[in-house]
């Protein structure tokens, strides 16, 4: 398939377009950062320099594709200005799906975030009604980052009600890769009283990108949503002990799958998207939170 993958000098981007590149599409890589010239330098795919908040540009990148993998986004608040993110992240994905609907894209992936629910950046506290949180759980978003996923994931629901496109929209955990783990998740490994908003939750990026090509590979109706996650937490902790210890009875706990569970359920992928995450914090960490 001739797949647009925005994003993609990204750290989610770059693995998807190598997923998409192994896996036989034919893919333009979209992002800010100028195109490589220098002999020598190879960078998969095809790819455009183009900004996606501008309308014209979203069309030009659009035309010809058969599916838009939308990674593109500002990926966090606290960086930019509140209406820079919230302005860069809607009126991209306003735009690519525009774009897609009126060009006839059969499918359209949309990477929304975890941090949907609103347990990322809140102004006030914030806790999930229950644990793992899994697609049902109802959005409390505050923050200008989390409110963009939440309207970028409207905007799929308008899409399927007024055409044919099918769209899946994918809400990562943290995302890891190699440059990072150890940053990024070593104190939990360690100490799980470092707590972390998604309880202890995590993704590898390579995992993520495999679920990027199943959802655009998928023949799902509709808008379908789901969590993305690694099945176990990060440093292979007792969950209900680790919630009941650290929580209380402030978070209802819901049945586990296993005692080194997540805080985000991905029941749904697995059963939906046929998805199986088969990478850990363990192919990077020591049980110490040390890089191997
Ligand atoms: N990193 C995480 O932990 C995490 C967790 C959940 C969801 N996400 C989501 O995953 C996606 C990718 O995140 P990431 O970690 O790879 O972030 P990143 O910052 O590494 O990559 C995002 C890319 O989007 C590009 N971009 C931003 N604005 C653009 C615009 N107007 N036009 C074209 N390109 C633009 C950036 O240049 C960048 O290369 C985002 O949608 C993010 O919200 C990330």
């Amino acid at each position: 398939m001739k797949v647009v993958i925005t994003g993609s000098r990204g750290k989610v981007g770059r693995a998807a377009v190598e997923a998409f590149v192994a896996a036989g599409h034919d893919v333009l890589g979209v992002d800010l950062v100028r195109p490589v010239f220098d002999a020598g330098v190879t960078v998969p795919g095809r790819y455009m320099m183009a900004d996606l908040t501008d309308a014209g540009s979203a069309y030009a990148v659009v035309a010809g594709a058969d599916v838009v993998v939308h990674v593109a986004a500002i990926p966090q608040p606290t960086g930019n200005p509140p209406h820079v993110v919230f302005q860069t992240n809607l009126m991209s994905t306003f735009n690519l799906i525009e774009a897609a609907v009126r060009f006839g894209v059969t499918r359209f992936v949309n990477v929304s975030s975890e941090s949907i629910v609103g347990n990322f950046f809140p102004e006030r506290p914030f806790l999930p009604d229950y644990a793992p949180v899994d697609e049902d759980h109802p959005l409390y978003p505050q923050d200008p980052y989390a409110l963009s996923k939440s309207f970028g994931e409207q905007l799929m629901d308008a899409a399927v009600r007024r055409s044919d496109i099918r769209a899946i929209s994918i809400r990562p955990s943290t995302v890891h890769n190699e440059d990072n783990y150890e940053e990024n998740l070593g104190k939990q490994v360690r100490d799980p009283s470092n707590l972390s908003a998604n309880l202890w939750s995590y993704i590898d990026v390579y995992d993520l990108a495999d679920a990027l090509v199943l959802s655009a590979e998928s023949d799902l109706p509709g808008h379908e949503v789901f969590y993305i996650a690694s099945p176990d937490n990060a440093g292979g902790h007792d969950f209900a002990a680790l919630l009941h210890e650290h929580y209380g009875d402030q978070i209802e706990l819901r049945p586990l799958d296993r005692v080194d569970a997540s805080g985000i359920s991905i029941a749904k992928a697995r059963r939906l998207l046929g998805w199986n995450p088969t990478r850990s914090w363990r192919d990077y960490l020591d049980e110490q939170g040390h890089a191997l």
